[in-house]
């Protein structure tokens, strides 16, 4: 017996530069996103060639009209089709979905005084869309997305003067969609800023000497958490009911064994990843991170004033994506590695993984949650979670996913069971609820949706869409707060 709680929010979650295509329509800049092209016979485990960036992509994209290439261009038209998959969520009975505004639809460079009316009159129907079908809106305000024009005059979030950009365009937002959305997120997985800088700080490391890379990643991070803490002054200043959470990847590191090096080892990993959490939510810097800096040589410029913002603006809830968990070794290099929408790691041999090497774990989303809930006593929202998959279409045109409705079944289970040991859960968005582009690799072919769009890794297709199986056993489970999951 399942025991969600009233009013639980059920839906799903996806990223505008990954859904709604019309990358160059009604007025938008080009943004980071438009950058990242179809990484196609990659060794999956060759991180950096999924992620890296230099100089001379950008200028080759920025010359480049080319969408199949740069898949992220077209998405799944979601800017023209999204009625219908409103509609299809509605069927679905999703309460809430999680989307993201594309900061180079209302302004295209970053710089600009005044927004962009079409964009704002975009999100505008698609929030007031959503609220006609009784969709909750939590909208993401900075997925991967930034202006690519701040990226290359100001070095991304590395030069200050981004933080007011980026305020300017949370002001607008604000006041704009104020009484349509209550719940917002800052930074989507802030912590990736060490994995993917380019996709979450603009910065092109390639610019500053290896020795540097730290810092200068360290330093963009320092201005996005005042822009955090600033954001959710505004919101709470404009719409004193809204929430505000911060987004992080849930890295959960176990010990390889009870090795007492390799626990010690697992407890510095998790606490590197709890370090976003923990500025955001106790609004200052811990020791342990001041420690490092000082260790490392890491200067932080800081302006007089902004640990003060830090500390008075901490966000409302805790955010966070879980895809899989990883294993802390000493011995790391001699162990068999798996892939992961993280970094490459020791494999756990007590779990399976995906066709992409990602390690499938629902008790670690337990442990999570607990551990989450016990270190910030703050609600929670799991945003992202999910199964990528090579989905087959039958010759009825059916998609039998049970693989996928495996995945969520137990993961949802590890919630209920979170919840029974008095974890607050405000609500859970698996990821991709309708097929997207890859964020990593810009696959088509890497599926995630209760929903099949027809289109392959080059753009080819009709753009149909499509239940998948697992649609209407999703259905059933929110018709049913969390109790038929069979
Ligand atoms: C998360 C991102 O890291 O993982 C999403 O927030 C992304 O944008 C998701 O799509 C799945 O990763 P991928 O690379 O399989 O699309």
């Amino acid at each position: 017996m399942n025991k969600f709680p009233e009013g639980f929010l059920w839906g799903g979650a996806t990223a505008a530069n990954q859904c709604e295509g019309a990358w160059n329509v009604d007025g938008k800049g080009m943004s980071v996103a438009d950058c990242s092209t179809y990484k196609a016979n990659l060794d999956p485990k060759d991180y950096k060639a999924q992620h890296g960036i230099t100089n001379e992509d950008i200028r080759r994209a920025m010359e480049s009209d080319d969408i199949a290439k740069y898949g992220k261009r077209h998405g799944v038209d979601f800017y023209h089709r999204y009625k219908e998959d409103l509609d299809l969520f509605a069927e679905m009975g999703f309460k809430v979905l999680r989307v993201s505004i594309q900061w180079t639809r209302i302004f295209p460079k970053g710089i600009e005084q005044a927004p962009n009316e079409k964009g704002l009159l975009f999100y505008e129907d698609l929030f007031r869309e959503m609220k006609k079908r009784k969709i909750e809106p939590l909208v993401t305000l900075h997925h991967y997305e930034m202006p690519l024009y701040l990226s290359i005059e100001y070095e991304g979030w590395y030069q200050r003067p981004v933080v007011d950009m980026f305020l300017k365009f949370c002001k607008v937002v604000f006041e704009r969609y104020k009484g349509l959305v209550n719940y917002w997120l800052t930074f989507n997985e802030i912590d990736s800023a060490f994995r993917h800088p380019f996709t979450t700080t603009g910065i092109v490391t390639e610019n500053y000497p290896a020795e540097k890379q730290e810092e200068v990643i360290y330093q963009a991070l320092h201005h996005q958490f005042v822009a955090s803490a600033l954001a959710t002054k505004y919101l709470h200043q404009i719409m004193p009911k809204a929430q505000m959470g911060c987004m992080m990847t849930r890295t959960l590191n176990y010990p390889e064994n009870c090795h007492p090096d390799n626990c010690m080892l697992a407890l510095k990993t998790n606490r590197e990843n709890y370090f976003f959490g923990d500025v955001q939510v106790f609004g200052e810097y811990p020791q342990y991170a001041k420690n490092e800096w000082r260790r490392k040589n890491i200067n932080i410029k800081m302006e007089p004033g902004d640990e003060e913002i830090i500390k008075c603006y901490p966000v409302d809830f805790v955010s966070f994506s879980y895809y899989m968990s990883m294993v802390a070794s000493i011995d790391a290099d001699k162990k068999e590695k798996v892939n992961g929408n993280l970094a490459t790691g020791v494999k756990n041999p007590y779990l399976d993984i995906t066709e992409w090497g990602w390690q499938i774990d629902p008790k670690g989303l337990q442990y999570s949650l607990i551990e989450m809930c016990d270190r910030y006593h703050k609600p929670l929202f799991i945003v992202e979670n999910g199964l990528g998959y090579n989905d087959k279409v039958e010759e009825d045109g059916s998609i039998l996913d049970d693989y996928r409705i495996e995945y969520f079944r137990d993961h949802i289970q590890a919630i209920a069971d979170a919840i029974e040991e008095g974890v607050d859960v405000m609500g859970y968005t698996p990821w991709g609820c309708i097929d997207m582009v890859s964020m990593s690799t810009c696959q088509m072919s890497k599926r995630y949706g209760f929903i099949y769009v027809d289109l392959d890794d080059m753009g080819n297709g009709t753009y149909t869409r499509s239940k998948k199986k697992s649609a209407d056993w999703y259905k059933k489970v929110i018709e049913s707060n969390g109790k038929d999951l069979f």
